[in-house]
């Protein structure tokens, strides 16, 4: 697999999700989709955990627990669409996010206590919108960046967002057209 889409959108008419496709559409049109919504990703409660904790102890990755996180660590390119909520994004994708990121599987500890990957990712990109103004970037993208970053060394990223669509007198068309021109850049680049 060459390129896994991280689908956290909810909404059938999401904007975030139509940016992502357009987006897909040129980079890898045979990308593999995780629809957040739609898979068996809950939070993590006392037996999963210990459940978990038992399979890490064992080293039982080939378990059915850690599907998921077998099939990230198999992308190179890692693209995550997710809306803009209560300024970061939905608790889908936090869920998702405890569920790939198992020490031993996707990543481990060096013996100086530095995390390094276990994983093929190369690339991550990360696509929000938002209904308003991002008032910070950290809790969002800035968050997931961080995590691929020391999680899986991952320093080829790209960030797409489109904000204040659902403002009062906004021409949201307009505002995702200036993000997909940002992303037709991007892309015209990286085929270069
Ligand atoms: C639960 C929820 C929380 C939201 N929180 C924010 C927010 O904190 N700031 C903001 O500007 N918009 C917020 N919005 C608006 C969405 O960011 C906006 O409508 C976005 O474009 C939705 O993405 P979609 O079209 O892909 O579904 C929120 C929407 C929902 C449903």
């Amino acid at each position: 697999m060459k390129t896994l889409f991280v689908n956290a959108c909810i909404r059938k008419e999401s904007r975030t999700r139509r940016l992502a496709e357009y987006l897909l559409k040129r980079l890898d049109p045979d990308y593999v989709e995780v629809k957040l919504q739609k898979e068996a990703i809950h939070p993590l409660n006392e037996e999963t955990l210990n459940r978990r904790n038992e399979l890490c102890a064992e080293e039982r990755f080939d378990d059915p627990f850690f599907t998921y996180a077998r099939q990230f660590k198999e992308a190179k390119t890692v693209v995550i669409a997710a809306p803009y909520y209560d300024l970061s994004f939905s608790a889908l994708l936090k869920d998702y996010l405890e569920t790939i990121n198992v020490v031993g599987l996707t990543f481990h500890y060096l013996d100086d206590d530095l995390p390094a990957s276990l994983s093929n990712i190369k690339r991550l990109i990360y696509i929000t919108t938002a209904g308003g103004t991002i008032v910070s970037h950290e809790y969002g993208y800035g968050y997931v960046k961080t995590m691929f970053e020391c999680f899986y060394e991952v320093k080829d990223q790209a960030y797409f967002f489109a904000e204040k669509l659902d403002l009062l007198g906004a021409d949201p068309e307009a505002i995702l057209k200036e993000t997909k021109d940002k992303i037709d850049s991007y892309l015209e680049k990286l085929e270069k």
